[in-house]
């Protein structure tokens, strides 16, 4: 049987090539990656705590606003910036608490008190590709805090990809179902050598009939050595650099466990404090 033709409503049929569909539809993103148990929010709390982080928060590229509301939640006052209008107006009605705003995470200055600590999750950073640009998000963050600030980070991790293809072979499918209708994404992932970049191009399905979604995007790929240098040169000390675990590592990080001491696997946990404020 044809399935239903849905022109007016689709995701796949509002949003145009160059943009990104999850970043545009946040129910949707927050569909294929649920975290119903806040296991970002948490271990980024457990951070803070660990570090004895002050209570002011900016949480750059926030997305659906989840972990901020979660910190928000925890006591903390809360920033919460990112560059997508969609995602900070879903952010504003579904997940309140943090104040929000717009920013561009490669240059920033929030014009508000310094925070004690900028959260940034999930590989926003990674949308740094240039050197330029992580230069302006680590100047943008000393700018934001305090001194003895935190930065904590959550990435993939570019090492993984030396020597190992086991995640560029083959696209990767997924599937999931929202208000009825049943997505798949099928994503291929390659190795920009000479931009340091992982570039993705991801293909979306529904079965309510619209045409078929290419989109494109990049992320750095970005090494715990040169992330070393880089935090160092901006004035930063490294206190957590590692693989897991994490709340996207398998397993998954639980309450308790602490930071691990490898940088091997395919995701980078760091914690790292604003030691030098000139
Ligand atoms: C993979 S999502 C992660 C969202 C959130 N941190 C989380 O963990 O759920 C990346 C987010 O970064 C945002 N983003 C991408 N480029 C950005 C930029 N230059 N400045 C600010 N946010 C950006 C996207 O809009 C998206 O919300």
């Amino acid at each position: 049987m044809t399935p239903p033709v849905n022109t007016t409503r689709s995701p796949l049929n509002a949003t145009r090539s160059n943009e990104n569909l999850l970043t545009d539809n946040p129910e949707l993103y927050e569909a294929r990656f649920p975290d119903a148990d806040r296991l970002a929010g948490r271990w980024a709390e457990d951070c803070l705590r660990r570090h004895d982080a002050g209570a002011r928060v900016l949480d750059i590229g926030c997305g659906t606003g989840r972990d901020a509301a979660h910190l928000h939640a925890a006591g903390r006052t809360v920033v919460a910036a990112d560059l997508s209008e969609a995602m900070l107006a879903y952010a504003r009605t579904h997940h309140r608490g943090p104040d929000y705003v717009r920013a561009d995470l490669r240059d920033f200055d929030l014009h508000e008190d310094p925070v004690d600590t900028v959260v940034c999750l999930d590989s926003a950073l990674l949308y740094c590709h240039t050197n330029a640009e992580l230069d302006g998000f680590l100047a943008s963050c000393r700018r934001s805090l305090t001194p003895g600030g935190l930065l904590v980070a959550e990435m993939r991790n570019g090492a993984f990809f030396l020597g190992r293809t086991e995640l560029l072979d083959a696209p990767a499918v997924n599937g999931f179902t929202w208000q009825g209708t049943a997505y798949t994404s099928t994503t291929t992932l390659s190795v920009d050598r000479t931009a340091q970049l992982l570039r993705r191009t991801r293909i979306w399905t529904a079965d309510d009939g619209s045409p078929p979604h290419e989109q494109r995007s990049a992320w750095r790929l970005l090494f715990p050595q040169e992330l070393r240098h880089v935090l160092a040169a901006h004035g930063f000390e490294v206190l957590d650099l590692h693989d897991g675990p994490g709340p996207r590592t398998e397993p998954a990080w639980q309450e308790g466990a602490g930071p691990g001491e490898r940088t091997d696997q395919d995701r980078l946990h760091l914690v790292a404090r604003l030691t030098r404020h000139d």
